[in-house]
């Protein structure tokens, strides 16, 4: 594959899903374009930016420049930053602001953030009135790569995350790549790790690619358009043929059923980023997949070496506090893992790797060999 040598000019990526298919910008710089895009998509429409106080600091000024550029009329909604506001007041929030501000069917509500602002502001769209476009302008890596593309929007109940919801697409997603620029190494690497998973779960060349590139891709440099493109690609590629996760979808939880499990026992909090929870769970099911010898045990440590390569923790003695906190218990992970959406009596459904760049689905994956797994790895072998 090229490495591109220059900052290319934006790259349209195209989610195609009928009528409702819709272009995903991306490129350094695209953000001053949204208003004039927008106003070439939707003639006449006013607006609601939906955003978070961190994002606002950095963003708002131009996104709101830019729509006034084009001569469309917006109001600012701003909520706290963090998984909170993912929730029924957030909801009810964002909800009543949006009516407050006189958003009507035609209009737009635009989401300003990372995943957790694009999957409220998205939610409350395909709410409000029975349902208002929206645009999605993502701000983090990991929204740019994942939870702006494919239409799963929805808040968290106290009982699990992302359990209310809808599938409801945006009309366009503007993905500025130079936004970045202001994420801290922690935060851009997490996001990376859902780079790396396209490689590792479709693309083997890709996954070769970034093991060559990936230092350019964190300092900014033209790899970081390519990668980005190339994973919007894999992902629209596939919510186009499986918008429902009925089938193929379920491909892009490589990594997320133990990384999931791994995120509650540290409590969804700041200890382990969703990103890390997915490096972690990446290399488990790489490593699970070697145990089942159905690739090399030579593979799962080259899934290895590139994330711990990028920085990102790759294994369960990489939590901090782990261990000391009783967390190191394969019966808790278990018992976790027994709470996700991908189990289905008793059984656990698992992305399992033929080999770096092919991931198939296993369903009716018994509990016993992936607790001896876990017990393994816990014991440090
Ligand atoms: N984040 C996985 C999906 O959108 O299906």
């Amino acid at each position: 594959m090229t490495v591109p040598l220059k900052h290319s000019n934006p790259i349209t990526v195209d989610v195609a899903l009928g009528d409702r298919t819709y272009d995903i910008v991306v490129g350094r710089e695209v953000l001053p374009s949204l208003g004039a895009r927008i106003a070439a998509l939707r003639p006449g429409t006013r607006t609601a930016i939906v955003t978070d106080r961190t994002v606002a600091k950095h963003w708002l000024e131009p996104t709101e420049a830019s729509l006034a550029a084009a001569g469309i009329p917006s109001s600012r909604i701003i909520v706290a930053e963090g998984e909170g506001s993912k929730s029924y007041a957030g909801l009810t929030e964002v909800s009543e602001a949006l009516i407050a501000a006189k958003i009507e069917r035609s209009d737009l509500v635009i989401a300003l953030g990372g995943g957790v602002v694009g999957d409220l502001a998205g939610f409350a769209a395909s709410i409000l009135r029975r349902g208002v476009d929206f645009v999605q302008v993502p701000t983090s890596l990991l929204a740019q790569v994942d939870s702006s593309v494919g239409g799963k929007t929805g808040i968290n109940s106290p009982q699990g995350k992302n359990l209310i919801g809808a599938f409801h697409q945006p009309v366009l997603v503007i993905a500025d790549t130079s936004v970045l620029d202001t994420l801290s190494p922690r935060q851009f690497r997490a996001g990376y790790a859902e780079v790396a998973k396209y490689g590792v779960l479709g693309d083997e060349a890709f996954f070769t690619w970034l093991e060559a590139n990936h230092a350019d891709i964190v300092s900014g440099g033209a790899a970081r358009e390519h990668a980005i493109a190339t994973s919007c690609r894999a992902k629209a590629a596939i919510v186009s043929r499986d918008e429902r996760e009925t089938g193929e979808r379920a491909l892009l939880n490589l990594g997320h059923t133990f990384g999931h499990a791994l995120e509650a026992a540290t409590g969804f909090s700041d200890r382990l980023f969703h990103g890390e929870g997915v490096a972690i769970g990446m290399v488990l099911a790489a490593e699970f997949s070697a145990s089942l010898g159905m690739i090399a045990q030579a593979d799962a440590a080259r899934v290895k070496r590139h994330l711990a390569a990028v920085g990102l923790p790759t294994g369960l003695q990489d939590i901090g506090g782990f261990a000391q906190e009783g967390l190191a218990d394969a019966d808790a992970l278990m018992a976790l893992m027994a709470q996700d959406k991908k189990v289905k009596r008793g059984k656990l459904t698992f992305i399992l790797l033929e080999a770096v760049g092919r991931a198939v689905i296993a369903r009716d994956v018994e509990p016993a060999p992936v607790r001896d797994f876990l017990k393994a790895k816990l014991a440090g072998n």
